[in-house]
């Protein structure tokens, strides 16, 4: 981010820019708001369809197997969970303070320098708080009929994985991929869409032979690195930082963040964890079905490891606004734009005629590029420097403006956000154009 210069403000910018164009809500926000939950508007949602499409294209653009979509069901019983271990282990440590009533995660900050909101000293004990939202279905009250929305996608994938397995047939090494909401009822929300309650994971599970999974680790890692470099963010804002033992999950034997340098510090986007064969063998015990498979050249049977590439979609989304964010000065006037890469950009283009008695032959050339499917904009309100402007706030890649020498010329100005060139383009090439700028 270039300008403003402490992580607050920063923030604030970022909030601001997404309330004022579109791209995030604060969700229920006429009735005071949901905390740690948030919409997507029409930007905002365009912008994620980018990003997921991006991710997709990441995993399975690679020479070593198959990767296969799944989407999951939100919801699963308590088995699973058991299996999984998040019913004993997925907590976070919580404390109350008895003067103020807030209540706080135990580990985010030094508790004998008292509450951070009131600055008593009157702190409950330490309690481990599982961060499952539970739920009944139906109208059973026994056990049998306890759910939770899923804190993670990928155990649709491990519950699934003899489904994919036999149905396509597919030989290992392979991944299953999703991208899908997950819950966690987070003690303290915070950072906008950095900690919230309920997200998008995209994730992806690499199952491959036990004797060759450390080695997938490290391909992964580095094809993963990859992935953040085509979707521009700034390389020195991006590293790769491996686990200390004692903060691994309990399903992971070794586990490298993708952290991204957000103005409030170091945090991650990305986890990339090998988890050996802790998840099939927990559900193959609890369930009591076989996952093994059977290696035809080996003639051995054994249970896949699994190394799992996990994104936080709108962790992610927040990465790339805060890359992208540039305040400059132009013609004596402050300029915001966002820097964003143009296939990440929620609108690819946008067709101004320099005046309303233009807009006829403009209009003819947005709606014959609308209708290829690119997404462009339509836009003849206000000054065209006014035009610019919101679309270099929005991270717009090219305003295409036809004034009066276009009907003569058949050309039509390109001007490029972050270059600031314009240069002429027929109109016959446009289309080629916005290809090569979206490639
Ligand atoms: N599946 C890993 C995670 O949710 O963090």
């Amino acid at each position: 981010m270039s300008s403003p210069s402490t992580a607050a403000s920063a923030l604030d910018t970022i909030v601001a820019l997404s309330k004022r164009r579109g791209f995030v809500y604060q969700s229920a926000d006429i009735y005071g708001g949901l905390n740690g939950v948030y919409d997507f508007g029409h930007l905002g949602s365009l912008m994620l369809d980018n990003i997921r499409a991006a991710w997709k294209h990441s995993v399975k653009a690679q020479p070593y197997g198959p990767v296969m979509m799944l989407e999951g069901a939100l919801l699963a019983p308590e088995a699973v969970w058991k299996a999984s271990g998040h019913v004993d282990n997925f907590h976070d440590p919580m404390v109350d303070c008895t003067a103020c009533k807030k209540r706080f995660r135990a580990d985010e900050f030094d508790l004998s320098q008292g509450c951070p909101n009131c600055g008593a000293h009157a702190w409950t004990d330490i309690r481990q708080f599982n961060m499952m939202f539970k739920t009944q279905l139906g109208a059973t009250a026994d056990s049998s009929a306890l759910a939770y929305l899923r804190p993670e996608t990928a155990q649709a994938i491990f519950v699934n994985f003899k489904n994919v397995y036999s149905t396509y047939r597919v030989k290992l090494p392979f991944g299953i991929a999703q991208i899908g909401k997950s819950f966690r009822n987070e003690i303290t929300p915070k950072q906008f869409l950095f900690r919230v309650r309920e997200f998008e994971q995209m994730e992806l599970e690499w199952f491959c032979k036990p004797t060759e999974s450390d080695n997938f680790f490290d391909i992964w890692q580095a094809a993963r690195r990859n992935f953040y470099r085509a979707i521009g963010l700034r390389d020195e804002n991006v590293r790769m930082r491996p686990h200390a033992a004692d903060e691994l999950a309990h399903y992971s034997k070794c586990c490298i963040d993708v952290e991204y340098q957000f103005p409030f510090g170091w945090k991650e986007l990305e986890g990339i964890a090998h988890r050996s064969d802790f998840d099939l063998s927990q559900h193959a015990s609890h369930s009591g079905k076989d996952l093994n498979v059977f290696d035809e050249e080996l003639k051995l049977s054994y249970t896949p490891h699994v190394v799992e590439c996990s994104v936080g979609t709108g962790r992610l989304f927040l990465a790339l606004l805060f890359d992208a964010y540039h305040e400059d000065t132009l013609g004596g006037e402050q300029r915001v734009v966002l820097k964003l890469a143009p296939q990440i950009a929620p609108i690819k283009a946008a067709f101004l005629p320099l005046v309303k008695k233009l807009n006829e032959p403009m209009f003819a050339i947005y709606e014959a590029i609308a209708r290829r499917g690119i997404e462009v904009e339509f836009d003849d309100s206000g000054s065209i420097g006014k035009r610019y402007r919101r679309h270099d706030e929005i991270g717009t890649p090219v305003c295409f403006t036809y004034d009066f020498d276009s009907q003569n010329d058949h050309c039509i100005t390109a001007r490029n956000r972050d270059t600031l060139v314009q240069e002429r383009i027929s109109i016959d090439s446009l289309e080629r154009y916005l290809n090569d700028l979206l490639r």
